[in-house]
């Protein structure tokens, strides 16, 4: 039995169980990764200050983010194909994130529906995510679905209107549900456990789309998918239609730029995530981390700042949060816990993150969340406006 401390276990452990094409798509970055990289080891660079002889007792990690109460500054993103990392996925993932107490977002490209994970959930509300499409009735259709389902916040992403090249993804012949091509056969039957999962639930195909799209019966390949059917044309008069259409809190996913970081001040949103969607769009991007304290300096007295992008510890969670976030989200953190053990795995993500934050802000000498800023970072180490 693997004893798991780490979401560094959760990963290798995915690994084994989860059939490459949907573990690499997890993942993997665009290009040649640089950006993928950069997210991570920027974090690592930033140092902590050790305070020693103050009072650690009686600590707390619950703060709010758009105004609700959250366990912890974390949400779990959303990934498209999660219920492909392990049956039901986004079931057991929110699931999951309700019995922790933080929020889940389901993907517009997720396997379960919008009504399967509300169902499954008990209709404890979630967050949804919209990738905006071509066909506008398809889009409105999707947000009074998610209404109807009493999701509490819409997140908005600004920043995959086209595919950045992934190139596993080419190499496998990503599709949901996979592709029967023998390399595909031949690594499928390595993953028992994955398998007998998948033959217990009929949530094999785009949940969301497959069925609610006319035409669409069945999607191919993710990338010819986006390719035909994601609007290039998004832009910020779509964001006010959306926001109207929509009569609830907003949040835009895909800001890295000060110009845009006013844009969506403009437009009345809630909150917007410093996000360069994991190093998945454009390669050569900013790490998230780094961008983080000039998009805080810019706009974070107007709007809620939020960042994603390499967070996979409780030690990023704190340093993001002394550098003005007010939450972070975590992707892959999530889905290696999901693919390694399902339910249990998430859970156990969230529990490893938690844990870490803890300890690092009672080292930094604080026993609030929300006392934590700049200061205990050791100067020199973090970026800067
Ligand atoms: C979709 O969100 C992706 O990054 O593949």
């Amino acid at each position: 039995m693997t004893v798991i401390t780490t979401v560094e276990d959760l990963r290798r452990l995915a690994q084994r169980r989860v059939p490459r094409m949907f573990y690499d798509y997890a993942d993997s970055g665009s290009w040649t990764e640089s950006t993928y990289r950069a997210n991570e080891s920027d974090f690592q660079a930033i140092k902590l200050r050790q305070r020693v002889a103050v009072n650690m007792e009686g600590r707390t990690t619950a703060t709010t983010m758009i105004g609700q109460n959250v366990a912890m500054p974390v949400a779990i993103a959303p990934t498209g194909l999660t219920g492909m990392q392990h049956a039901d996925g986004e079931i057991l993932a929110a699931r999951a994130a309700k019995k922790f107490g933080v929020p889940f977002t389901l993907s517009t490209m997720s396997i379960c529906s919008i009504e399967d994970v509300a169902k499954g959930t008990d209709n404890h509300p979630f967050w949804f995510q919209l990738y905006v499409m071509r066909d506008r009735d398809f889009i409105e259709r999707l947000i009074d679905r998610a209404k109807a389902a009493g999701c509490s916040a819409l997140v908005i992403t600004l920043d995959l209107q086209i595919l950045g090249q992934r190139h596993k993804d080419i190499r496998n012949g990503l599709s949901a549900p996979p592709k029967l091509t023998l390399p595909n056969i031949i690594n499928i039957a390595t993953k028992p456990r994955w398998a007998l999962g998948m033959l217990g639930t009929s949530r094999r195909q785009f949940g969301n789309i497959v069925g609610h799209v006319k035409g669409v019966e069945n999607m191919g390949s993710l990338s010819a998918w986006t390719a035909q059917q994601f609007d290039p044309r998004l832009n910020w008069g779509d964001v006010e239609w959306i926001k109207k259409r929509w009569g609830g809190k907003i949040i835009l996913k895909g800001i890295q730029d000060v110009e845009d970081a006013r844009l969506a001040v403009n437009s009345g949103a809630d909150a917007l995530i410093v996000s360069n969607h994991g190093g998945r769009q454009l390669d050569g991007a900013e790490s998230s981390i780094h961008a983080l304290p000039r998009i805080v300096d810019a706009v974070g007295s107007q709007i809620e700042v939020h960042m994603d992008g390499g967070v996979r510890s409780g030690q990023d969670v704190l340093k993001a949060r002394a550098l003005g976030a007010r939450g972070v989200y975590i992707g892959r953190a999530f889905l290696y816990g999901l693919g390694a053990m399902g339910e249990a795995g998430v859970t156990k993500a969230l529990q490893i993150i938690h844990n870490e934050l803890d300890l690092t802000m009672a080292f930094t000498g604080h026993t609030n969340i929300n006392n934590v800023d700049q200061s205990i970072l050791l100067p020199g180490t973090f970026p800067k406006p």
